[in-house]
């Protein structure tokens, strides 16, 4: 089962592809977090991603795309994957197809978690995430047992960087400028299904299962 993700910054596509791959025993593979861990090791690929992240704007496509062909390429994506971020420009879809077709291969389900940009405005305020294990709370909506703290690791739980107003407004911006569009390129693949991100957690869950026929 290979699954993508789409959806605005902070629509939750995180929160229900590790829901997804927790149930379906299939790797969740965020760019962000990649990003992220590479941002935290200090490495030269965290260096520059840094650079892009921190102005809200998009990690350039040469540098999202390998990374991302070499990871579905591992042993563990035999049997699927879900990704979560990625694709996120025309370009970066159609090197995903590419690859895929080499082996015969294509994506079953895109799944487009819809909420609305005032909502996200609001989500992302609220957003903490753990500085170890990437679990993600809402102070109001989804919060952690012990204020602060993740309940999955006992990690210190932060405000990220890129969840600053300003810099949520620039990624909104971004995403209905280069991500958008690829709702129309997998409607016309015929794999695009569509779910109301603004109910509770579980509600978009079980929405998502329907879609997945299980
Ligand atoms: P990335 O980490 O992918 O960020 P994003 O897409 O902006 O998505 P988020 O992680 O912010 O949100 P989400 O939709 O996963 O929501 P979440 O589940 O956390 O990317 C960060 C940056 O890296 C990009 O800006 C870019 O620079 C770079 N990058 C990454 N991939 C790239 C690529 N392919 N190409 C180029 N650059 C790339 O939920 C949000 C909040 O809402 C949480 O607090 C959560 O608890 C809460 N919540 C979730 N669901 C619900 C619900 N149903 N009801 C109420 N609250 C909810």
């Amino acid at each position: 089962m290979k699954i993508i993700m789409l959806g605005a910054p902070g629509a939750g596509k995180g929160t229900q592809a590790k829901m997804i791959a927790d149930d379906y025993g299939v790797p969740h593979i965020s760019t962000g977090d990649i990003f992220r861990a590479n941002i935290k090791e200090g490495t030269e690929l965290g260096k520059k991603a840094k650079s892009y992240m921190d102005k809200g704007e998009l990690v350039p496509d040469a540098l999202t795309c390998d990374l991302v062909m070499d990871r579905i390429a591992k042993e563990d994506c035999k049997n699927g994957f879900v990704l979560d971020g990625f694709p996120r420009t025309i370009p970066q879809a159609e090197a995903l197809t590419e690859a895929l077709q080499k082996i015969d291969q294509s994506m079953d389900f895109a799944i487009d978690v819809e909420v609305d940009d005032e909502s996200i405005i609001a989500r992302m305020g609220g957003r903490r995430a753990c500085t170890e294990c990437g679990a993600t709370y809402h102070i109001v909506n989804i919060p952690p047992a012990k204020e602060g703290i993740c309940d999955r690791c006992g990690s210190a739980l932060v405000l990220r960087d890129d969840d600053k107003p300003e810099t949520v407004k620039k990624r909104l911006s971004v995403y209905h400028e280069q991500t958008q569009p690829l709702i129309d390129y997998y409607k016309e693949q015929g794999i695009l299904h569509a779910v109301d991100g603004m109910l509770s957690m579980e509600e978009v869950f079980a929405a998502i299962k329907k879609i997945l026929g299980a």
